[in-house]
């Protein structure tokens, strides 16, 4: 299993172990957590799974596609340079521990 920390934007966290090969998304809809509406169930036209990933994690990512990048622009909270879809995150072991940050709103 994989562990995950999402931080909320107060700072209180929540944590969730995941299955290898789920996508992010999934993992945290699966554990019902709290910032994460993904209403598209990840086919990528909603931008409503927008998580930020910071150093270290970010650089054991793919790049984003660019309609990955395009539907950023339609977040609700701003987009940082650390901004991702979690949907188009692939769960490895490699990412255990991953730590995301979650925006303010999703709507
Ligand atoms: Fe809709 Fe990720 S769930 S873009």
């Amino acid at each position: 299993m994989i562990s995950i920390r999402f931080i909320n934007p107060d700072q209180t966290q929540q944590d969730i172990q995941a299955r290898p090969g789920d996508s992010l998304m999934k993992a945290a809809v699966n554990a019902n957590i709290q910032g994460i509406e993904a209403d598209c169930g990840g086919s990528l036209t909603c931008a409503t799974c927008h998580v930020m990933v910071d150093a270290p994690w970010s650089g054991l990512l793919p790049a984003p596609v660019p309609d990955e990048l395009d539907m950023l622009d339609f977040a609700s909270s701003p987009v940082v340079p650390q901004s991702r879809l979690s949907c188009q995150i692939r769960l490895t072991q490699e990412l255990d521990g991953l730590v995301v940050r979650l925006p303010a709103s999703q709507h």
